[in-house]
């Protein structure tokens, strides 16, 4: 079955005087999930926004779907809140939670798709019991906190091994990435197996942003499909074979 690819833009490198518009701009070049990244200044050094933002973000674009990362402390405190102003998805970080089983039932039990996030320098297996509950994991490919780092090449590997537990115990959680998805590392991204694509820097920062989103979710969609299908992945890799080539196969 062919993966679902989600650009999922994330808000964090938008015009914050013109979040609204900035939104729109990025889903109608094909962003299909919104990014909202909360940031505590303790979890992360950085502080970024809360539930009236999010509020008043569900008013402008009522139907799409809100992937808020909430990069907090405490997260058990303000999941009631981020779930009233609208949130879809609420994902919290490993690191963060000391009852991580519970706090992602409380994230179901306000309505809101569970999803649970780990540091670059988290290894996958942390997450072992908890993939059974989750919606989605989201692996962080830069060290959180700030928009337009550079993406961490060993990340590719966490997402490899969380497509290979997946299928090895046929759950059905969905893979998102986080951080330095771009233009020249989303091919690589996708073929490892994520499914959900954040990016900011690379929708926001310069140019326009339906154009920008439209270009990074069209590459990501022509990954997916070379990696679906096995007559175009061997067109991808394998180099053009020569006239001798043909010929010594004959023979
Ligand atoms: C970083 C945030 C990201 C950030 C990604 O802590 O979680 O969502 O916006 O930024 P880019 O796409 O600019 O690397
Ligand atoms: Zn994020």
């Amino acid at each position: 079955m062919a993966t679902v690819i989600d650009l999922a833009p994330s808000i964090l490198s938008a015009n914050f005087a013109q979040l609204g518009a900035d939104a729109k701009a990025a889903l109608e070049g094909g962003g299909t999930v919104l990014h909202l990244d909360v940031m505590d200044g303790h979890f992360v050094p950085n502080l970024t926004i809360g539930p009236p933002v999010v509020a008043s973000l569900r008013k402008t674009v009522p139907d799409v779907t809100f992937d808020c990362h909430l990069m907090i402390e405490n997260a058990d405190e303000f999941i009631p809140a981020f779930a009233e102003a609208g949130a879809s998805w609420i994902s919290v970080h490993q690191e963060a939670c000391v009852h991580l089983d519970r706090t992602l039932h409380l994230i179901e039990s306000h309505g809101c798709k569970p999803g649970v996030v780990i540091n670059p320098a988290t290894p996958v297996h942390m997450l072992d019991d908890v993939l059974e509950i989750v919606h989605h994991v989201l692996v962080m490919s830069v060290n959180p906190g700030f928009g337009a780092q550079h993406f961490i090449p060993y990340s590719l590997r966490k997402v490899e091994a969380l497509a290979g537990i997946r299928e090895s115990r046929g759950l059905g959680f969905r893979i998102e990435i986080d951080g330095g998805v771009a233009l020249d590392t989303v091919g690589d991204i996708v073929r490892a197996g994520a499914e959900i694509l954040v990016a900011g820097n690379a929708v926001f920062s310069q140019g326009d942003i339906r154009e920008n989103a439209s270009k990074l979710l069209q590459a990501a969609r022509s990954a997916a499909a070379v990696k679906a299908s096995p007559r175009l992945r061997r067109t991808a890799t394998a180099p053009r074979s020569t006239k001798s080539d043909r010929h010594r196969r004959q023979t």
